[in-house]
């Protein structure tokens, strides 16, 4: 038999939108304003900690850095998750059961949902969304219930903060279906900057608790927070036996190009991530679970966590200052290094030129393209993060990335006090 089509793709690769990462860059490329600022993508513009670069050098150098590590992860790295966050769950973690080591966090959700999404089970999230859930649940089949946060009623008059954007307990309840098998949070925040508050998540943890729904908690921003943080995950033993707690090395050492996460969570659900994980990836990579080690065991002797925690917080208190001086809202992150700024006061001027695929997209996507082309300063649309329902809510802010050298956030603000003259 001839086969008519040899290079169709599978359905979960055809047909996408174009993405965002890709207009931003093509828009970047286009811009006469050169080099473009970019406080778009959360990768940081600087390296991680001299002592966990000094670790990865010195991994390189150990013939078994060099080799296949064990599939659920180097021993020395679950024992030094387990360590470093066994005080925050009030229990010994055990690092042989209930730690392992994934690809990245986004690899480590994939194979949890792999390990427990069946076709046609229902997956919770909230809009706005970590962009990468929507494939990852999609893959095993999974299909997607949204429920919106709210987003500040005043955000588009006044600075806010990002614990404004509200949860409606009673849309979740009814996005609850009997085919509902787990609910993603993501606390805190990416792109909102909210931290989820104790009371926030009692109510949540209480539903799935009643449901017997999984939570899927993405903390991969859980050394940087700016109001007190709960971890879901130590509420109470019934929400405890539910809860996979996601953390990146990532994220926590500023090397998003490592590819380091972990999974922490009960030992009846951890081995089926943890056996999801060897058929996607077998293992992760070796000298950097070494290097990532070396920074949970050396943290604290570095002061890193107090340092890194002040250092971002000073970033975000630095380029804010912008929206202030120009009068823009924004809504004030309680964590992670995202902030989102309310261009609603930022009048595009009418018969301005755009390319057919932005034209068609929401006003933020418009917001963007014309920051680019006019200031060179790059930042992310948020509608990318919502489904084309809800997109009217994230209409009018954009995502800036502050986890950037000072001299470039001070670039940016430069930059962007040529907004004055398109405001009214
Ligand atoms: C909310 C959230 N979860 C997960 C990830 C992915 O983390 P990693 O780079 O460890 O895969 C990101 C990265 O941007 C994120 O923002």
């Amino acid at each position: 038999m001839v086969r008519s089509e040899p290079f169709r793709p599978a359905k979960r690769v055809a047909g996408q939108k174009q993405d965002v990462w890709t207009i931003v860059n093509e828009a970047a490329t286009a811009s006469p304003v050169q080099p473009i600022i970019n406080m778009g993508q959360g990768f940081f513009g600087y390296n991680p900690p001299q002592f966990v670069i000094d670790a990865a050098k010195d991994a390189l150098n150990k013939v078994e850095c060099n080799q296949y590590s064990p599939t659920k992860g180097r021993p020395r790295l679950k024992k030094a998750i387990a360590d470093s966050y066994s005080p925050f769950f009030g229990r010994e973690i055990n690092p042989n059961t209930e730690v392992t080591i994934t690809t990245g966090a986004n690899e480590g959700m994939l194979s949890a949902f792999m390990a427990f999404i069946e076709p046609g089970d229902e997956v919770i999230i909230f809009e706005p969304f970590f962009d990468q859930y929507i494939s990852n649940i999609e893959m095993p089949g999974g299909t997607i219930r949204y429920v919106p946060l709210q987003p500040p009623s005043n955000g588009a008059t006044q600075k806010t903060s990002a614990a404004d954007w509200t949860l409606d307990l009673k849309a979740l309840e009814n996005a609850i279906t009997p085919k509902t098998r787990m609910i993603v949070l993501n606390s805190p925040h990416n792109p909102v900057g909210k931290v989820f508050s104790k009371s926030e998540l009692e109510a949540i943890g209480a539903l799935c608790v009643q449901h017997n729904i999984l939570i899927l908690s993405d903390e991969v921003y859980d050394r940087l927070y700016y109001v007190p943080f709960t971890r879901i995950g130590t509420l109470s033993p019934e929400i405890a036996a539910l809860t996979l707690t996601v953390g990146s090395a990532g994220k926590n050492f500023y090397a998003t190009g490592w590819r380091v996460g972990w999974l922490i969570g009960p030992e009846h659900l951890i081995k089926y991530v943890s056996a999801a994980h060897t058929r996607i990836c077998y293992s992760s990579v070796s000298p950097l679970q070494e290097a990532a080690a070396v920074g949970f065991e050396d943290a604290d002797k570095e002061n890193f966590w107090d340092d890194s925690k002040k250092e971002m917080k000073s970033k975000m208190a630095r380029f804010c200052a912008i929206f202030d001086e120009l009068g823009l809202p924004y809504s004030e992150p309680e964590g992670g290094y995202f902030v989102l700024a309310n261009l609603g006061k930022v009048k595009l001027p009418e018969n301005y030129s755009f390319p057919p695929h932005v034209a068609e997209r929401p006003r933020d996507f418009k917001m963007s393209w014309f920051l680019i082309m006019e200031l060179g300063v790059a930042a992310i649309p948020p509608t990318e993060f919502y489904t084309d329902t809800n997109a009217h809510l994230g209409e009018e802010w954009l995502r800036f990335a502050v986890c950037k050298n000072d001299d470039v956030l001070e670039g940016a603000k430069e930059r962007l006090r040529g907004l004055k003259k398109y405001m009214s």
